[in-house]
Order: C-alpha cells, then sequence, then structure tokens
C-alpha cells in the first residue's frame, strides 16, 4: 500500500479507489478496527427492537433489550453463517435462523447474555444434549457506545473511547446531533432511513462532505431553480466566510463559518415560513447565550473518519457510506429534528429533505453523477497511473487557537482531503492504536496552541 497517497506532492492513485486489494485491506484495516456509525436510538425505541444496520461488508443487529441496553449482534449464524435477520427492522424477542432453525435471544433478561443461543433443533436427539449452547452465541460487538442518541461501534477492543477519537471535532458533530448542545430536548429522527446503492467507491462521499464545497459547479441548475427551504431561491443564497477545518491527527474535518456570526444564513432561509425562521433565530440565540465565547463556529457539513458525514446546519442530516465493493456503496440518509420543535418546523424540514436529499433529492443526483462517472472512468489500466490532483491550498493551512489540532484550510481548499486520505493511509501501513493516537494525545497533553 506504501505510496498510494503521497502528501508531500499532493497525490492520491486511482487504486485507491477501484483495486479489490485495497478495498479487502481496508475492510481489515479501517472498517475493523475504526469507530463506524450504526444508526440512531430512534430505530430502536422499545425492548426488543432491532434494526439491522452494517459494519463495513458486515450485516450487523442494532437491538435493544428488556434492561434498555443497547447491544449490536453479528447478522451471521453461528452455525452455518445465514443471516438470522433478514428484515431491516422490527421488534423480536428471538431471532430464528431460517436455515437448520438455531435461534438467539434479543433479550437480555431471559439470558445471561443478548444474542445467547436459546434454541436449537433436536438438541437432545440429534446434538445428544452435548453441544455447548453458551459457547455459540452471536458475536457480540464489543465496543458500542451512544452519542448524543447516535449509536457508535467498533470491532476493535483496543480502540481509543469514541470521545477520544473525535477529539475537539466534537463541537461540530454535536452540533450537528443536537444543536442545542444537549441541553434541551435532544433531535428526533424525520421518518425512516433512506438507503440506495450508487456505483462508486465510498471515499468519494467521504471526501465530499468533508470539505469540497469547490464542486459547487455541480449544482449549477439546482441553486438557479431554487430549492432552499423557503422554496423560492437558491440552495445556498448568502454563503460568505466559510472555511475548511479539519484535524489532521484524527482525520475528521468539514464545512464551518469560522467565526460564527450572529445570524447563520439558515435563519434567513426560511423567511417564506415566518415560524420556522422565528424558531431558528430563537434557537440560535440560545445557543449565543448557553456558549458565549465557546461559540466559535457555525458548523456547515463534515465527515466524521472513515464513512459518516454530516449537516450541521439547519435542516440536519447524517449521511453513511457502507462499501460494497470498490466501485459500489450503499449511502443512507438519516433526517433529524428538535424531538421538541413545533410541527410546523418538522413540516417544513421534511419537505425540503425530500427536495435536497437522498436517491431523488435534486442535489443529491448531482453529486452522484460525478461520483459514478469519476469511478467508471478510473478503472482501466491507462487511466489507473494517473494519481488524482489534491493541491489546492497546500501548505496555506492556519493553526486555529481555540481548537486542539484543528486547522483552517480557508474556503476553497483541499486540506480537508489531504487529511481524510493521510488518517487512511495510517490505517492502511497497520498502525497501532498507541501510533494512531499518540499525535492527538501529544497536542492534549499541551495547552491549545496560539
Ligand atoms: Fe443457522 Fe444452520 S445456519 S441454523
Ligand atoms: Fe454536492
Amino acid at each position: 500500500m506504501d505510496g498510494l497517497v503521497d502528501l508531500r506532492t499532493g497525490t492520491v492513485s486511482r487504486e485507491v479507489f477501484v483495486s479489490e486489494e485495497v478495498f479487502r485491506q481496508e475492510q481489515e484495516r479501517i472498517f475493523g478496527r475504526a469507530w463506524l456509525f450504526i444508526g440512531h436510538e430512534d430505530m430502536v425505541k422499545e425492548p426488543d427492537d432491532y434494526f439491522v444496520s452494517r459494519m463495513g461488508t458486515e450485516s450487523v443487529v442494532l437491538t435493544r433489550d428488556r434492561q434498555g441496553k443497547i447491544n449490536v449482534l453479528l447478522n451471521s449464524c453461528m452455525h452455518r453463517g445465514m443471516k438470522v435477520c433478514r428484515a431491516d427492522q422490527g421488534n423480536a424477542r428471538v431471532f430464528t435462523c431460517p436455515y437448520h432453525g438455531w435461534s438467539y435471544s434479543t433479550d437480555g433478561r431471559l439470558v445471561d447474555r443478548p444474542g445467547e443461543l436459546v434454541g436449537v433443533p433436536g438438541f437432545s436427539s440429534h446434538y445428544r444434549s452435548e453441544l455447548d449452547k453458551k459457547s455459540w452465541g452471536l458475536v457480540h460487538c464489543p465496543r458500542v457506545v451512544n452519542y448524543r442518541g447516535t449509536i457508535w461501534a467498533s470491532w476493535d477492543e483496543n480502540a481509543p473511547d469514541f470521545e477520544e477519537y473525535i477529539g475537539d471535532f466534537a463541537y461540530y458533530l454535536g452540533a450537528a446531533l443536537d444543536h442545542r448542545d444537549g441541553r434541551e430536548g435532544g433531535s428526533e429522527m424525520i421518518g425512516g432511513v433512506q438507503k440506495w446503492r450508487v456505483k462508486c467507491n465510498w471515499k468519494f462521499a467521504a471526501e465530499n462532505f468533508i470539505g469540497d464545497l469547490y464542486h459547487d459547479i455541480s449544482h449549477r441548475s439546482v441553486d438557479l431553480v431554487g430549492i432552499g427551504p423557503s422554496g423560492g431561491k437558491g440552495r445556498r443564497d448568502r454563503q460568505r466566510g466559510r472555511t475548511t477545518v479539519g484535524f489532521p491527527d484524527l482525520g475528521h474535518g468539514g464545512l464551518a463559518e469560522l467565526p460564527h456570526r450572529a445570524e447563520p444564513d439558515y435563519v434567513a432561509t426560511y423567511r417564506n415560513h415566518p415560524e420556522v425562521e422565528e424558531y431558528y433565530r430563537q434557537v440560535h440565540e440560545a445557543r449565543v447565550r448557553n456558549l458565549g465565547d465557546r461559540l466559535r463556529v457555525t458548523t456547515g457539513t463534515g465527515t466524521i473518519f472513515p464513512n459518516m458525514s454530516f449537516h450541521g446546519r439547519q435542516p440536519r442530516t447524517i449521511a453513511v457510506f457502507h462499501p460494497i465493493s470498490p466501485t459500489e456503496m450503499e449511502m443512507w440518509r438519516i433526517f433529524l429534528v428538535d424531538r421538541d420543535a413545533p410541527q410546523a418546523v418538522k413540516d417544513v424540514a421534511r419537505h425540503y429533505y425530500l427536495r435536497y436529499s437522498g436517491p431523488g433529492g435534486m442535489t443529491e443526483s448531482d453529486d452522484m453523477e460525478n461520483w459514478v462517472y469519476a469511478t467508471e472512468a478510473s478503472t482501466g489500466v491507462v487511466a489507473r497511473r494517473y494519481p488524482y490532483n489534491y493541491q489546492m491550498g497546500m501548505g496555506h493551512s492556519q493553526p486555529i487557537p481555540e481548537l486542539r489540532g484543528g486547522y483552517d484550510g480557508g474556503e476553497y481548499s483541499e486540506q480537508n482531503a489531504r487529511i481524510f486520505y493521510g488518517r487512511w493511509a495510517q490505517f492502511m501501513e497497520g498502525r497501532d492504536w498507541n501510533a494512531l493516537m499518540a499525535p492527538a494525545r501529544a497536542a492534549v497533553a499541551e495547552p491549545a496552541h496560539g
């Protein structure tokens, strides 16, 4: 894997996007170890609720047991590997494997551990009661965390705690998940999860959300017709002061307004809906009051390495890019709104989400077209000889004094893509967690720079 990412020249080999071997190693070295987004707690509100998610190419089941605890189980029968849960979501006390009928409990009250093997057809006759059922429960993901209503998991027991993994980028992620900073109500999902497949490498999407403002030209047509929340104006009629904010030690980054402005543009974009505009103005003013000097930025989009992105402005969304093959991903969109927002706010948000994002959304289709054609046009033997260019803004990033390890790249910059592929290369080298976290830990040990 040596030399695929060259930060000195600002280039990334096309093999990173199309090679089967690179893809196989990504599964092991990135998706087998990093913290991955699994879902939202609203997906499993009641005991025995389940939701099927993915960790890399693997299917996992998110469950809530009778103690209210959330578990992540590998969706593969321990007998011959059949998927024990083929529905997307529901409520069940046991998962019964369709192949030979082994059944696994999801209920932590009745067994020692959710996922335990509780039913084996022919246990006494065919197995002569000799099968050790306790040893053949579903595989548990060892690290699971609920972060402001979102569920994250890692297969690696030695992974750092999630909060350390996201570091000071928590500020941005937190604003996207609950822009009232955890003090009130929290967020709820609007509707279900939109899921669809795109014939592109998953990293095109992660890279797009981490700070590619440069691709604005792709959305020129929607900007002209005007699909903003108010319906009558362009999508981003008042953008100014935006910048890329990236964390090279961690691989996360996004677009933000730095410093925050008195009135973020999402307030003004609702001018045709006075009730909604007023609501967001009040929410923002409360945020300014609550955070005071600590409100440094207004979050735009962002990516948590490796494959979760978000919109932190209003309306807020989560996007996930599940790798299926080097040239295919399954994309998810989850839409969030303040749980206690007035119904009018929720209604406007729902309509805007559908118009803007998802497989039928007007901007998402622009992006998907680029990613699909770029992937396809990079698979040929000749095309593969030539790396992609990530040189924009090299050598022009500045530390952000208030954010440990944070760098401001300026509005149009490929700083964050370089940060993403730099982190990608560190994982792909097989560095252990001590080495992966050492620079971030050193930064925490020192006072913030600047
Ligand atoms: Fe599940 Fe045989 S594969 S019971
Ligand atoms: Fe886009």
